[in-house]
């Protein structure tokens, strides 16, 4: 056999350093090793976030320009799926050369500027690292399957025997019925555990483990922040097992992760492992041979989308108390939504099929193990819903990671193949295709969401600045109460026993603060009895308004009532410290609430009546030195200042009430924005109405069970 060419590129080593940044050009970022435990992600995909100009694909330069929109969210770091040139037949997760940057996304230089700038305005950057596969365009594999003999002939797992390893489960079912391929050239199998155009690395080759390192430390020079590691159990394989999670690829990455201590101290590791809690515990290593900082919790998230329609608390207690202990330092990755599937494989048989039932119901919703939708549809875009699921991704143990557009509420496409239905255009404006190109709209890498209710002229980054009662104001706003608490990343979690099955309760506590979270997953209102015996006497102050709560009693019960999906975060204190701390958020002259039995609200709760309590306007919670940043996104309105002038003649307020949502005005043809705002009005109530105009009963008002729902889910209903 000929041995092909290899482009230099293709060389695993050596691999040209380039600068690195230096300290003094980081001025936004804090020393903190453990940044990673307090912070929020963002998840932004190069490709569908901001084009600079007329590409039709999203840039280095367009992210450039909206960082400071990421800055004035509140994001911590973000999270760079694949950059590299690829074929794009997985998204990017084709690599075709791991130490470059896509010609169409910008140069190198770009990727520079943009950590640069990022790093000034303190936030870090963690990239992909996709060590399992490249695609079968990469030079290794080119060479390897033409050249057996040759420097990368052993770089890929081959075989004359295609039923070894049958252990293995295949996982992306929708399109793959074997991880073994025949290729025509080597006239051999290679092994793909995705597919079939994604042949996975051998890592039993010590080349193929020396070349993943230089690859890290390439992009440690560049000065990245830390990886992902995507499909990080399927490294090794081994015959008779399922080939996930083995020893050896624990071996490898306690080798990585000394390398990276030696080389590049302070660099994050994150495991993308679709495990369950005690197998994904593996990838934090152990004191003496470490892994992995971060791993995410891949299954406490179907939970919260099912304890949501089973308005029961359960789903979410159990996996947290299945959830083994984490080192010290280590930290949860948690998540909603992200750019794959809503993966459906860490539930039951009856959990799934259930969820394919709520969230579902439309086959062509569905992809592999899983469902192809974003957040808001996902939720009816109930407002209620979304925040209460923001609620429990920001207060339950773990630094949340957002994928971009959903603090806004948009929508996905389930018209577009696979899982580009969730990777449309980010919704910059009403403008042509939606600000995110000033391309040829047939020009862009897809369409913009034009469905009638997410449509970009409704949902869209400009209009839920200009209303300051959005579903982005209120991210933006529960993001900085987060901030101000870092108990939320670092605190202890411990569940509490409730009398109700509808509530979750527990705390976070550090050295510095316990607060108490309690969650009424009902669409109904709910009481419940809260056991807090550790905790009798002490007294509970509103996170976000400062308002008194009635003390826990003295028998250490907290007897709470919440309205439909209703959530409290409660500053747990001891009376005696109580009294020498302010009561946030209210006037010294305003004596604070009296205790009543069952959790009325302060005198903060200044909502007029009938008018729904917007909980992040009443942020201001007077938290010296600890506040958040204070960037400025030109034509934003700072904070508490109510908007003077409507942006566009779109008219500012609330549609009269009882005007159902996506009832088009007589005479106006659906997808033209006919919803209560009358003629060429953007129905941003979709978004942008409070608690009450939220279209919650879209799941069958008061928890009926939906048309689709699987026989063996239990109805909604569970008033206790
Ligand atoms: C996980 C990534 O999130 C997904 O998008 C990709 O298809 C697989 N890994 C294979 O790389």
């Amino acid at each position: 056999m000929t041995a092909a060419p290899v482009p230099a590129a293709a060389l695993p080593a050596p691999v040209e350093p380039t600068a690195q940044l230096d300290a003094d050009e980081r001025p936004g970022l804090t020393e903190d090793p453990q940044w990673y435990r307090t912070a929020v992600f963002y998840e932004v995909l190069l490709r569908a976030f901001a084009d600079s100009g007329d590409s039709g694909t999203g840039n280095l330069r367009g992210l450039i320009e909206r960082l400071d929109y990421l800055q004035w969210l509140g994001v911590d770091c973000l999270w760079l799926p694949p950059f590299y040139p690829s074929p794009l037949r997985d998204g990017g997760y084709d690599v075709s050369d791991y130490i470059s940057v896509a010609p169409e996304y910008g140069t190198m230089e770009d990727f520079h500027e943009l950590m640069r700038e990022a790093h000034a305005r303190g936030m870090r950057i963690v990239i992909d690292l996709v060590m399992n596969h490249t695609s079968d365009q990469h030079p290794w594999f080119q060479s390897s399957r033409s050249n057996p003999d040759g420097p990368y002939g052993d770089f890929y797992v081959w075989t004359d025997d295609a039923t070894r390893y049958q252990d293995a489960r295949v996982i992306f079912v929708d399109t793959e019925t074997s991880n073994w391929t025949f290729d025509p050239v080597r006239r051999q199998y290679f092994w793909h555990r995705f597919f079939s155009h994604q042949p996975d690395l051998n890592f039993e080759n010590p080349a193929v483990r020396e070349a993943m390192f230089d690859v890290v430390r390439f992009w440690c020079r560049v000065g990245v922040d830390g990886f992902r590691l995507d499909a990080v159990p399927y490294l090794f394989e081994a015959e008779g097992t399922s080939c996930e999670n083995l020893p050896r690829t624990h071996e490898f990455l306690a080798d990585l992760r000394a390398m990276v201590d030696a080389e590049f101290p302070g660099k994050v590791l994150i495991a993308e492992a679709n495990q369950w809690p005690e197998d994904v515990v593996e990838y934090y290593g152990t004191e003496e041979r470490p892994e992995c900082h971060m791993c995410f919790h891949f299954p406490v998230m179907p939970r919260i989308y099912y304890a949501l329609r089973e308005q029961r608390a359960r789903a979410v207690r159990d996996i947290l108390a299945d959830t083994p202990a984490i080192p010290a330092g280590a930290q949860w990755g948690t998540f909603l939504r992200n750019h794959d599937e809503l993966t459906l494989e860490m539930v039951s048989t009856e959990e799934r099929a259930a969820m394919y039932g709520w969230y579902a119901e439309d086959p062509r919703m569905r992809a592999n193990v899983g469902i192809r939708r974003r957040l808001a549809p996902l939720l009816g875009n109930s407002r209620a819903e979304l925040e209460l699921a923001h609620a429990l991704l920001l207060s339950l143990p773990g630094s949340p990671c957002l994928y971009y557009g959903d603090e806004i509420g948009m929508g996905d496409n389930i018209w577009l193949p696979d899982r580009d239905a969730v990777r449309t255009p980010m919704q910059w404006t009403p403008d042509r295709n939606a600000g995110f190109s000033t391309a040829d709209p047939g020009k862009l890498y897809l369409p913009v969401v034009q469905s009638l209710i997410n449509h970009y002229a409704a949902v869209n980054v400009e209009a839920q600045i200009a209303q300051k009662t959005s579903l982005l104001h209120w991210v933006r706003g529960i993001l900085e109460v987060r901030r101000q608490h870092p108990v939320f990343g670092d605190g202890d979690f411990v569940p509490l026993p409730v009398d109700n099955d509808a509530v979750l309760a527990f705390t976070r506590s550090n050295a510095r603060e316990t607060v108490l979270c309690v969650t009424n997953m009902a669409n109904t209102a709910r009481s419940a009895t809260v056991q807090l015996p550790d905790h009798a006497g002490y007294h509970l102050t509103d996170v976000f308004g400062g308002a008194r709560f009635p003390a826990v009693r003295a028998d250490g019960t907290l007897v709470l009532t919440l309205g439909s999906r209703d959530f409290f975060w409660l500053v747990v204190t001891r009376p005696e410290d109580t009294d020498a701390a302010p009561l946030l958020g209210l006037p010294a002259h305003v004596p604070p609430a009296p205790a009543e039995e069952d959790g009325a609200a302060g005198p903060d709760d200044a909502a007029g009546p009938g008018e729904p309590r917007q909980r992040p306007e009443s942020y201001a919670v007077p938290t010296a030195g600890t506040g958040p940043r204070a960037p400025t996104l030109p034509g934003t309105p700072a904070r508490g200042i109510p908007l003077s002038t409507p942006p566009r003649g779109v008219p500012l307020g609330t549609p009269p009430r009882g005007v159902p949502v996506g009832t088009p005005a007589a005479g106006l043809p659906l997808g033209d924005g006919a919803g209560a705002g009358g003629a060429g009005t953007p129905p941003a109530e979709v978004v942008d109405g409070g608690r009450g105009d939220d279209g919650r009963g879209d799941d069958g008002g008061p928890a009926s069970a939906r048309p689709g729902t699987a026989p063996t889910a239990e109805t909604p209903e569970s008033t206790p």
